[in-house]
């Protein structure tokens, strides 16, 4: 199986079974945007409601904001986007297609060009022979080429605007109320989810590259006099990280670090608690996701390849089948923001301490693209066994839908009282699915496919002694209850408190 037809059997389903499709598809498309379908949407929603819950709601000292995606000209030209938010462009002189230059060497020559400059890149590109990728034609020499979406703001568009790049510019700007809001008091943190734009060069690879994407991200505000005193460290400290350090980069790496968040501050491997912290979060939130802990890593980034505003970079990157992929920028971005913002407005964006001190505060980031932890899940979840079909192992809680019912005929009430029981599970707040057309073995396979957890069958005994049947998506097991338990027995398997082997064994 080629690496480039495994994302295609994965876009297949995503078309065919409602996940995701083209944006104007009918059209033939708009290159880089994409529809969330109906059970895409379902578990966009738990991708973000996840990270909602444990990186927003159960702090105390973050709050989240919604903000608005298009912003004027004054912001960007302070944040430096108009200046640095640049590609590289090369152009094929024969067929004058565009690609990412950058990219190209990486795919080609399998070493990481980005943040080198334009004659660095025309070096290598002259060097490696590299053609055009589509028709071998000779490629132009390189040339900057800025990501924001530009517009007019007004009828007489005297008002330049551009589609913001990244979630974060809402919440500098807005820093004075926030800290107001957040009674000046350090740490604290504003978090958003939201799209944001870049008019990428050549966007390909689905999700990992779309021109419009979500991002949830966090600005967290810390004194850096403090910066190893973060509130909830200990909670993490234990936590094992995977690394990948700048040193193992230039050797060649073939093994992970593995090193608890606490020793990898006090080593000077992370350089702070606050993104220790978070590479923490991290690890725990993508192996909730179903994503194995040995297929992704935080890569510490040389310091050509972090943006312009970072001084330092620790990306989360996934082993996906089209190579390492970024999947969640990690930052710390100084005070560089705001004291951009306080030049360009002339005023001062500082926090006052206790003790009289002013502290222009600074900032970790850490920026996780929803589109591509939702493609990421779907290719680590994604299964072909024996039993002929492929399915998605999704976890239980990013389960799109949670449980699906079916009445084993539709005659003799006995699509009645399933549906009944699809209501009360509705009820108690599943995601219940109900499905009565179809041989059972063929109901089966299309839940099995969509990643469905649990399907219940009502058969001849729900009617004469009130059980139901219910099946394990990932064993095929089935075993018996009565309906009165089915409730109880589905919240133990969802919270993953009980596994379903224990009810097979009589356990339970
Ligand atoms: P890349 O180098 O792959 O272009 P980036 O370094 O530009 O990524 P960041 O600017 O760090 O990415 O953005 C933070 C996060 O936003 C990324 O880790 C990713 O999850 C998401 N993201 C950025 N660009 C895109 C895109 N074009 N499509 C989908 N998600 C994106
Ligand atoms: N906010 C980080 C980024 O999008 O680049």
């Amino acid at each position: 199986m080629s690496e480039e037809r495994f994302m295609d059997k994965i876009i297949e389903v995503c078309l065919r079974r409602g996940f995701v499709s083209p944006t104007a598809e009918i059209y033939g498309g708009a290159g880089g945007f994409y529809d969330y379908g109906p059970l895409g949407t379902l578990m966009r929603q738990k991708i973000i409601d996840l990270w909602r819950q444990s990186f927003v709601l159960d702090e105390d000292n973050i709050f989240e904001i919604a903000g608005s995606t298009m912003l004027p000209e004054s912001v960007f030209k302070a944040s430096g986007h108009l200046d640095s938010f640049d590609d590289p462009l090369i152009q094929c002189e024969k067929c004058k297609s565009m690609f990412k230059a950058d990219d190209t060497i990486k795919r080609i020559t399998g070493t990481s060009a980005e943040g080198l400059s334009l004659d660095e890149l025309d070096k290598i590109i002259a060097e490696n022979k590299i053609e055009c990728p589509s028709c071998k034609g000779p490629l132009s020499k390189a040339r900057d080429f800025n990501l924001m979406f530009k517009t007019e703001i007004g009828s007489t568009g005297g008002i330049k605007g551009y589609l913001r790049p990244e979630t974060a510019q809402n919440i500098f700007i807005n820093f004075k109320r926030l800290a107001n809001f957040m009674r000046n008091k350090l740490p604290f943190g504003i978090a958003q989810m939201g799209s944001a734009f870049r008019n990428e060069i050549s966007p390909r690879n689905f999700l990992i590259r779309g021109r419009e994407f979500e991002q949830m991200e966090i600005e967290m505000f810390y004194d850096p006099a403090k910066e190893n005193e973060h509130p909830r460290f200990q909670e993490v400290a234990d936590i094992e990280i995977n690394i990948v350090t700048r040193e193992m980069q230039e050797k060649g790496w073939e093994k992970l670090l593995k090193i608890t968040a606490e020793k990898a501050v006090d080593d000077g491997i992370i350089p702070n608690q606050y993104l220790a912290y978070y590479l923490a979060m991290e690890t725990l939130l993508l192996k909730e996701f179903g994503i194995p802990e040995d297929d992704f890593w935080f890569r510490h980034m040389q310091d050509h390849e972090a943006p312009h505003y970072s001084a330092g970079n620790f990306d989360l990157e996934a082993n996906l089948s089209i190579g390492h992929m970024e999947i969640i920028g990690n930052a710390l971005r100084t005070d560089y923001d705001l004291q951009k913002h306080a030049k360009a407005t002339n005023s001062a964006f500082e926090i006052v301490s206790p003790d009289g001190k002013k502290i222009v505060p600074h900032v970790c980031e850490p920026s996780l693209g929803v589109g591509r932890i939702f493609y990421t899940v779907l290719e680590k979840c994604y299964r072909e066994d024996e039993r002929g079909w492929s399915w998605f192992q999704f976890p239980p809680p990013i389960a799109p839908l949670e449980v699906a019912v079916f009445p084993l005929m539709k005659k003799d009430g006995l699509a009645e009282l399933a549906q009944e029981i699809h209501n009360e599970l509705k009820d108690a707040g599943y995601l219940s699915y109900y499905d009565e057309s179809g041989k059972i073995g063929k109901r089966y396979a299309r839940a099995d496919e969509i990643g469905i957890p649990y399907c219940v069958t009502v058969d001849y005994d729900s009617l004469k002694e009130f059980s139901i049947t219910i099946r394990d998506r990932d064993t095929m097991k089935q075993i018996k209850l009565p309906i009165e338990d089915l409730e109880i027995a589905l919240g133990e398997l969802m919270d993953e408190e009980a596994g379903f082997e224990e009810f097979t064994t009589g356990e339970k």
